[in-house]
């Protein structure tokens, strides 16, 4: 996540004041008139050398113990600081040396730089000593670059963090921002460092506020006890002030009774209790009375939905290729994005942490042990650590904090071992191995638990009917109930805390057939039909939808998309289909 480069030659400010100063470049202007390019090209290099020759220059700029030679009329052509500067009545305007205190020396050279060729490095490491140095020499550009890396660093484990830092420094919407990034990630954000350590005033703007995403009003009731337990003594006063933001009434019955109530927070105050008393009137009023209760705290939260798309990688149509496709949800439409480094099929492809990650595969010769990451901010790919396997047709998914590719083939055999990635230190490390070896394996994460379903079985020569699950706590797998029928290259999702297994095959019988799995009655049932049968394909789940995306149906290659709706249990072509058919692709949102 290193670097970014802003390359906007500076824009020359013309001042009547400071044409005289001008003069001296008098050669390059008539070349505005004849080839504007040229003249930028040949200043921006002409005053690059002349300060690195420190040819001409007129002003000493002095930070600590660093001293920046520099040409006023330059610096005043692009920071309307040094501009107010060198042209006000302040003693600096004439002095051959200036202070700038509140700068240090190594960002005002950077800066300097920036100002003669253009270019700056952003990177974690000084983005948050360039900002304000930016923002005090007004150089816009710099400070929206700042910005901008800031966003696209944005993590449940910062996201509070680059708040406080972009009100500070009053980024209106890099604040926005990231607000809203730990409104849409409050069950993560909720597990830092960074949440315990805010003040009452930010707790209560967080947790009043509609837009929290959350899956059931119980994570802002254990947000706020986390929160007051993390120094007790001190915030124990807050509570009912807290309390009256948590919409109470919206928990269900039995976690009211069994924890709220035991909650000795709850317990030992009376206006605590009150809030307690509130949600259990809601619960044993019948519905149509329940509006009679007149307060905010009955309203349920509005997140808004993030925008989303749907990234399609790589894929085989009908060899290996490097295309990458999006479609936009909203407007309908499919469009490329960055190619991948080089050709894939038959990868991987997860998203976590804000990024997407292409795991392994097959490039038309070799199965792979690559890993390539995508950044949507800046849409290019580089590669991560590889793999100890080679593995295409693998599973991958994203379970806690680690990325966990699953079985495969290596080009010569159907493997049961699984390894997984950790973003943090960069390293693949193996975990447990299955009870069987799935090439064309499907996987999906429910509860905490991974699933890895059907798939072909090397050694028998068999398509797989089994489906096991693993622990990341006890890094064990076991078998649980088998599918009703052997799926090899099962389009595999999860929605609704249920997973989903679409079509795949046995032998040359390609299937539409589509069956769930319920992890908590540990059985299969079988829903509606695909409208094609389907082997190979992609799936994600977005809106509470599931989509299946190309594939093959054993003799094309397939361009089209469709997606199931749990509710009235039917699948359905979405409009438009993709460029090009292809299958073994990779998707996700
Ligand atoms: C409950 O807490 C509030 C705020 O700290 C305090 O004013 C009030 O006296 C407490 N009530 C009881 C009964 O402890
Ligand atoms: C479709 O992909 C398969 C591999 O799954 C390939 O062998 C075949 O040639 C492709 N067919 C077309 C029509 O692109
Ligand atoms: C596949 O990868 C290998 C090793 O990197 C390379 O030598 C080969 O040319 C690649 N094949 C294709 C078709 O890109
Ligand atoms: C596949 O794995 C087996 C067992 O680890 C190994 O012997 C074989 O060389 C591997 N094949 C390739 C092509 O890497
Ligand atoms: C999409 O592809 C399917 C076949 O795969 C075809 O029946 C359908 O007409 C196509 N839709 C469009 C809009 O081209």
């Amino acid at each position: 996540i290193k670097g970014i480069t802003l390359s906007v030659l500076p824009i020359l400010v013309f001042k009547d004041a400071l044409f005289f100063w001008l003069l001296h470049a008098y050669l390059f202007l008539h070349n505005i008139i004849t080839n504007m390019n040229r003249f930028k090209l040949s200043f921006s290099l002409s005053v690059t050398s002349s300060l690195s020759k420190k040819m001409l220059c007129d002003v000493q700029l002095i930070a600590g113990s660093v001293e920046v030679p520099a040409h006023r009329v330059v610096l005043a052509s692009c920071s309307p600081y040094f501009c107010a500067m060198f042209t006000g009545d302040m003693s600096e305007s004439k002095a051959h040396q200036v202070e700038i205190r509140e700068v240090d020396g190594q960002t005002l050279r950077k800066l300097v730089d920036y100002i003669y060729t253009a270019e700056i490095e952003v990177t974690e490491d000084n983005v948050q000593v360039l900002l304000p140095a930016a923002s005090l020499l007004q150089l816009m550009d710099v400070r929206q670059v700042c910005c901008e890396f800031l966003q696209s660093q944005l993590h449940p484990t910062n996201c509070l963090g680059i708040r406080a830092f972009a009100d500070l420094h009053t980024c209106t919407q890099l604040l926005n921002q990231a607000h809203a990034y730990a409104e849409q990630h409050f069950t993560e954000v909720v597990q830092g460092e960074e949440f315990l350590g805010l003040t009452l005033q930010q707790v209560c703007s967080l947790i009043s506020s509609d837009k929290l995403t959350v899956s059931t009003e119980e994570k802002v009731f254990e947000a706020m006890i986390a929160w007051i337990k993390h120094d007790k003594p001190a915030r124990l006063e807050y509570m009912p002030k807290l309390m009256e933001h948590v919409r109470l009434p919206l928990l269900s019955r039995d976690y009211l009774v069994q924890i709220v109530e035991e909650e000795a927070l709850i317990k030992n105050n009376n206006t605590c209790k009150d809030f307690l008393i509130e949600a259990m009137k809601y619960h044993l009023l019948p519905a149509d009375q329940r509006h009679l209760i007149k307060t905010d705290r009955t309203r349920p939260r509005t997140p808004i939905s993030i925008p989303k798309v749907m990234i399609v990688v790589g894929g085989q149509a009908p060899k290996a290729i490097r295309s990458v496709e999006c479609y936009d949800f909203q407007e309908d439409r499919w469009y490329q994005v960055a190619d991948l480094p080089s050709r894939r099929c038959r990868a991987g492809v997860v998203s976590m942490a804000g990024r997407v990650y292409a795991v392994g595969g097959f490039n038309s010769s070799l199965r792979e042990r690559t890993v390539d990451v995508y950044d949507g901010v800046r849409d290019q790919w580089s590669a991560v650590a590889s793999m100890q396997e080679r593995r295409s047709t693998l599973g991958a998914a994203v379970l806690g904090d680690l990325l966990y590719a699953v079985g495969g083939f290596n080009g010569s055999i159907g493997l049961s071992t699984v390894e997984a990635y950790n973003y943090k230190t960069n390293e693949w490390l193996y975990v447990a191995s299955m009870n069987t070896r799935r090439s064309s394996v499907g996987v999906g994460v429910v509860d905490g638990k991974l699933y890895a379903v059907g798939g072909y079985d090397g050694a028998s020569r068999q398509c797989l009917s089994t489906v096991e699950e693993y622990d990341p706590v006890t890094d064990q797998w076991c078998y649980v109930a088998d599918m009703s029928t052997r799926r090899s290259g099962a389009g595999v999702g999860v929605l609704g805390g249920q997973l989903y297994a679409a079509g795949g095959h046995d032998g040359p019988l390609v299937r539409k057939s589509v069956e769930v799995y319920d992890p908590q009655t540990n059985t299969w049932r079988l829903v509606c039909d695909m409208n094609m049968c389907r082997r190979n394909a992609g799936v994600c789940a977005i809106n509470g939808l599931l989509y299946v995306i190309g594939g093959d149906d054993g003799s094309c290659n397939l361009s089209s998309v469709e997606f199931y709706n749990p509710a009235t249990d039917k699948w359905s072509l979405i409009p438009t289909n993709m460029s090009n058919g292809r299958s073994y692709a990779g998707n996700i949102t």
